[in-house]
């Protein structure tokens, strides 16, 4: 990697400001709030016992859910640090503010190897901003800078941007985390020159979304698969009726575009061949507006590429999971990116779980390196209990997309090259 990393660095006796991305999510029990999935803070420890191992006074900071600039107790960071403590087994400090005289002390008062988790970043509103006074003051603490936050690099904020550049100009040393490493290996290197057959799955809701990841895909791979509801997007554009699937008509073009360049790339291009519908019922249950909350119903399978006018395509059907499985059957890399439909609702969830099983037995029985996009594929390979028989998952959503666009991240491009 060009980016110097923690391995590369002498921390001892030095108080390192470590961003890292703890925005778990979180749910109310009995009055407190738990941790519902700890994966982003249990990616965080290799580098976190690295830097104890070098003696470094470790302050830690992170966001959690979008405040807005104020303190909201859901979004306190609190049970981060007392997670942390018993993952790691040993002492972390916590500070219920992440600026001020208050934190400058406890940060001085650390002994090498010691931690202080600081509250939640985004308690104000100029860390959004990346406001360069509240940079100062957050750098007030860093004699060095470290990023093991992968899932927020794409966000120019003052914790992952501006602290960067203030220890930088001081001629301090701003150096990836060993998670940021790994994200960057696989989501880069490991597809800039994949083994072959190299097959790309990719799903979710919008074509949009996903385009400027399909037209840098299309220069790379061999196969690409297409479900979620983008697909019927696909569809439209190929002149098919698509009742109530979620469209986007607007990227009609967009659509006709990947196609036309998939096939003067001579890339494998496969869209769904057959489906399965489900119809909109009103439930008895109400939304925050007090309104019936509205629940796909009446699984089908249907192989006429026409979707019925009263019935919403919602996930791949069993002879597209037949052919996608195939191809992924072949591949020596994979990289899978969105769900294959509605699997929320298990009604519709076949298509994405199979898809799951067969990226986990190509990696598995044929040794092909899978890689994992970070959010609802991830999502849904630890639902099927798969998520450890996969090479890599991401920790970003956001993040892991736009890097597979092919854009700089500012929270990378702000580290100190080697
Ligand atoms: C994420 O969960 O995607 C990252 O932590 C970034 O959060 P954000 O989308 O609120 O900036
Ligand atoms: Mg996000």
């Amino acid at each position: 990697m060009a980016k110097l990393t923690v391995r590369d660095i002498n921390t001892h006796g030095k108080r390192v400001f470590a961003r890292v991305d703890y925005n778990v999510p979180l749910e109310e029990k009995d009055g407190q709030m738990v941790i519902t999935d700890e994966t982003r803070i249990k990616e965080t420890l290799p580098t976190l016992r690295l830097l104890i191992e070098q003696g470094a006074k470790i302050i830690l900071a992170a966001h959690c859910g979008r405040p807005k600039g104020k303190r909201e107790p859901s979004m306190s960071l609190r049970p981060v640090a007392a997670r942390l403590a018993e993952l790691l087994g040993c002492k972390v400090n916590f500070v219920d503010d992440c600026i001020g005289e208050k934190v400058e002390k406890l940060a001085g008062e650390l002994p090498p190897g010691g931690i202080l988790l600081l509250e939640n970043v985004r308690y104000y509103n100029e860390e959004e901003a990346n406001d360069p006074v509240f940079a100062e003051k957050l750098a007030k603490v860093a004699d060095f800078y470290v990023n093991d936050a992968f899932g927020a690099t794409h966000r120019a904020h003052a914790s992952t941007q501006g602290v960067a550049r203030i220890v930088a100009k001081r001629g301090g040393k701003c150096a990836a985390g060993l998670l940021m490493e790994r994200e960057l290996k696989f989501l880069g290197d490991e597809l800039d020159k994949p083994a072959r057959p190299f097959v790309v799955s990719l799903g979710g809701a919008k074509v949009s979304d996903k385009i400027k990841v399909i037209d840098r895909l299309l220069e790379k791979a061999d196969t690409i698969l297409i479900g979620g509801a983008m697909a019927y997007t696909f569809r439209l554009a190929q002149g098919y009726k698509t009742g109530k699937s979620l469209v986007e008509p607007d990227a009609k073009d967009t659509a006709t575009s990947a196609l036309a360049k998939a096939k003067a790339k001579n890339v494998q291009f496969l869209l769904p061949i057959d489906d399965v519908v489900g119809t909109p019922v009103k439930t008895d249950k109400l939304d925050k507006k007090g309104k019936p909350v509205i629940e796909f119903q009446n699984p089908k399978t249907s192989g006429d590429l026409n979707c019925p006018d009263d019935a919403a395509g919602l996930d791949i059907g069993p002879a597209t999971v037949k052919a996608y499985s195939e191809v992924l059957a072949k591949a020596k890399t994979i990289l899978w990116n969105g769900p294959m439909g509605l699997f929320e609702n298990k009604l519709f969830a076949a298509g994405t779980n199979a898809v799951a099983q067969a990226v986990a037995d190509a990696t598995q029985k044929n040794g092909a390196k899978s890689i994992i996009g970070g959010g609802d594929s991830v999502k849904a390979l630890n639902k099927a209990k798969l998520g450890d028989k996969v090479t890599f998952m991401s920790t970003g959503g956001g993040a892991s997309l736009e890097f597979l666009e092919g854009a700089v991240l500012p929270g990378v491009a702000a580290l100190s090259d080697k």
